[in-house]
């Protein structure tokens, strides 16, 4: 049975690891502590028992999907593994460190395979061992839902690489498309101009937060509005991704909104810290303005 690593409990790593596992891998799940690997894994247990109730998957499916995730406290657990996925916090210099760790025990065939959202897979893949064998594969949240993988190729990727991680991918229900390494890859490429937009839209005074939800889930039928996307995947990475784009293109069209920044400064960063442009304290959201 095929061994695959998660570096990384959190939100996507543990989507990541309960798919695999789903999909009869073996997975090595690891975080900064053996810790935190167990409350991701703790999480990933309550997930599949909501699957259970409602009926989606069988309780032995799931006890064996649990079975088959082993938690680690360090990368040096990883030297088993095939295929290994960093999933850590979008901050090249955690992943970096993460590379050059895991690097040390890597096997001589394994696959390293970064979920970032937007670093470039070329510069991330010179802290790898074997930047041939380097790639991205890009996750969207949440991971059991969204039934798609971006694979992006860095300079060196060999196609070798890129056949494993596809099928890999394609292993775990998965459709996949393939983007060579520019800023946001393709989706958050169209995607984080739209959010922004809409954060322009609010700042300027165009309409409510209500309403500039409203007119793109009910007028584009889209499943959620713009403004509650963008707290869900966090203010604070929609800002970090948006200046990449802005950056890594220097188009003054990916510009952040000013009040996409405010929030952040703010430290409202969406639905991981209670406010962004909806207030999470009550029962339901509450716009804010
Ligand atoms: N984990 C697992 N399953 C989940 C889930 C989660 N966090 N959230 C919802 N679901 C499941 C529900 O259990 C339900 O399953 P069922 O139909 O089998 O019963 C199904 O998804 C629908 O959920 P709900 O009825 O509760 O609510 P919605 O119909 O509103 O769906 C949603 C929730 C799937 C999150 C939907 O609103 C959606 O697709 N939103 C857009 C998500 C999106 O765009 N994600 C991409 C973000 S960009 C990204 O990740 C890239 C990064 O780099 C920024």
């Amino acid at each position: 049975m095929s061994i695959v690593g998660v570096i990384g409990a959190g939100q996507m790593g543990a989507g990541i690891a309960q798919v695999a596992a789903q999909a009869g891998y073996q997975v090595l799940l690891a975080d900064v502590g053996l810790e935190r690997a167990e409350a991701g894994k703790a999480g990933i247990a309550k997930a599949l028992d909501r699957l259970v109730t409602k009926e989606k998957i069988a309780a032995a499916d799931r006890d064996a999907a649990i079975a088959r995730i082993e938690t680690v406290g360090h990368t040096s657990g990883m030297a088993e593994a095939e295929i290994v996925i960093e999933a850590a916090t979008e901050r090249e210099d955690i992943k970096r460190a993460i590379f050059e760790q895991v690097g040390r025990v890597l096997g001589d065939d394994a696959v390293l395979a970064s979920n970032t959202s937007s670093i470039p897979i070329t510069r991330l893949a010179q802290a790898s061992p074997d930047p041939a064998r380097f790639v991205g594969v890009h996750f969207f949240n949440p991971v059991p839902v969204m039934g798609l993988i971006e694979v992006i190729r860095g300079l060196a990727t060999s196609d070798a690489t890129v056949a494993r991680i596809e099928a890999f991918a394609t292993a775990l229900g998965k459709q996949v498309v393939h983007a060579n390494d520019a800023p946001g890859f393709i989706v958050n490429r169209v995607l984080m101009p739209m959010l922004n937009e809409a954060c322009f839209a609010l700042g300027e005074g165009v309409a409510t937060i209500r309403d500039i939800d409203l007119a793109c889930q009910l007028g584009l039928n889209h499943p959620m509005g713009p403004l509650t996307l963008a707290d869900f995947i966090g203010l604070d990475t929609c800002l970090q991704i948006t200046r990449v784009l802005f950056e890594g293109t220097g188009d003054p069209k990916f510009r952040p909104a000013p009040i996409l920044v405010k929030y952040v400064e703010a430290g409202w960063y969406g639905r991981k810290t209670g406010r962004g442009f909806y207030d999470y304290s009550g029962e339901t959201p509450e716009p804010t303005r």
